[in-house]
């Protein structure tokens, strides 16, 4: 009997999804399985859009960038339709079957994690495979992406050197990561950041100014400053921290309200946050100071090889489990291999930086400052 998989992209786009795509269909394709993909995301399987991915659709898209079925960040289960929110599971559920479906690919970081393990519980075939450019998705070794974002961040941190250097400047550049510090660490370290800032070790803006004023008596006029979007001084680290454990915990609807509107806040203060690091050190250290923020740059392009070979590896591993009807699981990558996770292993989780990684120790023996 043919098998008939489905597959969607969906959350940040993230180098190496075209290569997965291409590795589930041409691997299905070579077992005589069948295969279509849907369009932006689970938007797409609401709406009924379709692409048929035969030989053709996946010829010559293992090099390009983005997604060719496109991405959403709609959840099936709070789904935007005209001016509501609604609960569009059903709709999806009978478009799965109307395919014939026996497997739905869902390519994702963890927000789309959780959305797929819905499914998975609501009685779709489901497998995942881990992308982001962040890397923070808990179980797998590494996400595709992340090597291609952090080769990206690198460069730009290499290029940012010779002109902080010609005009004696601080330069903090500003890597994603709202959660996890993986790019800016990786990066950060790879580009020879001087200070790496990350959401997991709050920084005390003092403490940055002077290991900066320290590079200037040691006569390094500039400073490369790698900050994570979700990089927080102290103050701010500590009351998310108590604001998140208030509306975890809160009792009551209008307290657990209230918790989640100063959450907000605060995350909203943290994107704003690079520029006023930047005034906050050109004051405290008498020096010049610029900002560059990567933003989405860092998404864009061809996928490295590391990517290439890293989504080939799990898209085709996808073709092993439809084939033994293996679902309710992602495929994580584990050393040269790969292994099949429960999603219920996965979700609300969240794979942030340890504070005794060996990157950091590392980047600390070369002194760089982590502004603690
Ligand atoms: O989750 C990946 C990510 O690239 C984050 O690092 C970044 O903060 C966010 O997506 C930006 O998302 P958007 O596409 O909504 O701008």
């Amino acid at each position: 009997m043919t098998k008939y998989i489905g597959v969607l992209t969906a959350g940040g786009d993230s180098p190496g999804l075209n290569a997965a795509i291409r590795g589930i269909g041409k691997a299905a394709l070579s077992r005589g399985m069948q295969v279509i993909g849907f369009r932006d995301g689970f938007r797409g399987l609401m709406e009924n859009r379709t692409v048929r991915l035969d030989g053709a659709a996946l010829s010559g898209i293992l090099t390009i960038g983005g997604t060719i079925l496109g991405t959403s960040r709609d959840k099936p289960h709070r789904m935007p339709v005209g001016s509501k929110t609604m609960d569009m599971t059903d709709v999806i559920y009978e478009n799965y079957r109307n395919h014939h479906l026996d497997a739905l690919v869902c390519l994702g970081g963890g927000g789309t994690q959780k959305n797929a393990y819905r499914l998975a519980k609501r009685g779709f075939n489901v497998v995942t495979l881990p992308k982001t450019i962040d890397n923070d998705v808990a179980g797998t070794d590494v996400t595709f992406g992340f090597d291609t974002a952090m080769g990206i961040a690198t460069e730009a941190i290499d290029r940012l050197h010779s002109t902080a250097h010609s005009h004696h400047r601080i330069i903090v550049v500003e890597v994603m990561g709202h959660n996890a510090g993986w790019l800016t660490l990786g990066a950060g370290i790879a580009g020879g950041a001087d200070v790496i800032l990350i959401p997991e070790i709050p920084y005390d803006v003092d403490r940055v100014a002077e290991d900066i004023r320290e590079r200037n008596r040691r006569g390094t006029g500039f400073s490369i400053v790698a900050v994570a979007e979700g990089a927080l001084p102290r103050t701010a680290a500590a009351e998310m921290t108590e604001v998140r454990a208030q509306a975890d915990n809160a009792d009551k609807k209008s307290d657990r309200k209230k918790a989640k509107a100063r959450l907000e806040e605060l995350e909203r203060i943290s994107v704003g946050n690079t520029l006023a690091l930047s005034d906050q050190l050109e004051e405290l250290t008498g020096l010049e100071s610029r900002v560059t923020i990567l933003g989405h740059l860092q998404r864009g392009g061809a996928p490295s090889a590391a990517d290439r070979l890293l989504a080939t590896r799990l898209g085709t591993a996808c073709t092993d489990l439809v084939a033994r009807d293996e679902y309710g699981v992602m495929v994580a990558a584990r050393g040269e291999g790969w292994e099949a996770l429960p999603l219920e292993d996965v979700v609300g989780k969240r794979k942030t930086v340890p504070l005794d990684h060996p990157w950091i120790a590392s980047a600390r023996q070369v002194r760089t400052s982590f502004g603690d």
